[in-house]
């Protein structure tokens, strides 16, 4: 293959990657309502009760937005919850019920910590909140920090 034939074929990619990415940039852009109609099921009793054992320094603080944002395994929260929590993130548009709003003072602050961190470590069954098995309770514990933070 002769090099311009190569270049063509590679801005003929970049043009179809881009229209595929551009739907999802579209759909990103709204956040979630407020205050959020929320179904999801309870914490077991015992788990629901529990508060944020973890200190609220700079340092947790730090941790837990670098898992939101970019560290947690299989993928940052940030990309359904959005980078503000407000949950306009990138594959948001997918999901019904849609991302939890974060920025939603009205609809988080009523939810307990136990409830939270129930959902992170085990998913939100039948939605698209995965199981976070690869997080350590302790990362949870700092996520939370962080993502409590973000309610207005
Ligand atoms: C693939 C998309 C996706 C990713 C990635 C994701 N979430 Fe979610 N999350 C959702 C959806 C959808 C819901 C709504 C579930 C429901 O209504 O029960 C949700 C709900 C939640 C809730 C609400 C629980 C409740 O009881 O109200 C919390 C907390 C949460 N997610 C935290 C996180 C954190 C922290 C991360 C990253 C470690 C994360 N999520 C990553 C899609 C996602």
């Amino acid at each position: 293959m002769n090099r311009t034939l190569v270049k063509k074929r590679i801005k003929w990619f970049t043009v179809f990657i881009m229209i595929l990415v551009w739907p999802a940039h579209l759909l990103a852009m709204e956040p979630q309502q407020c205050p959020q109609p929320r179904f999801t099921k309870k914490a077991p009793e015992k788990i629901y009760d529990l508060m944020n054992p973890v200190e609220s320094t700079t340092a947790n603080l730090k941790k837990g937005k670098m898992l939101y944002q970019t560290r947690a395994k299989p993928m940052p929260c940030k990309l359904c919850h959005g980078t503000s929590g407000d949950g306009s993130g990138p594959m948001a548009g997918g999901f019904t019920p849609p991302p939890r709003n974060f920025t939603c003072a009205e609809t988080i602050n009523g939810v307990s910590d136990g409830q939270l961190f129930w959902i992170i470590k085990n998913g939100s069954p039948g939605t698209g909140m995965p199981a976070y098995k690869s997080l350590r309770d302790e990362q949870i514990w700092q996520i939370l920090l962080y993502v409590r933070q973000l309610a207005q």
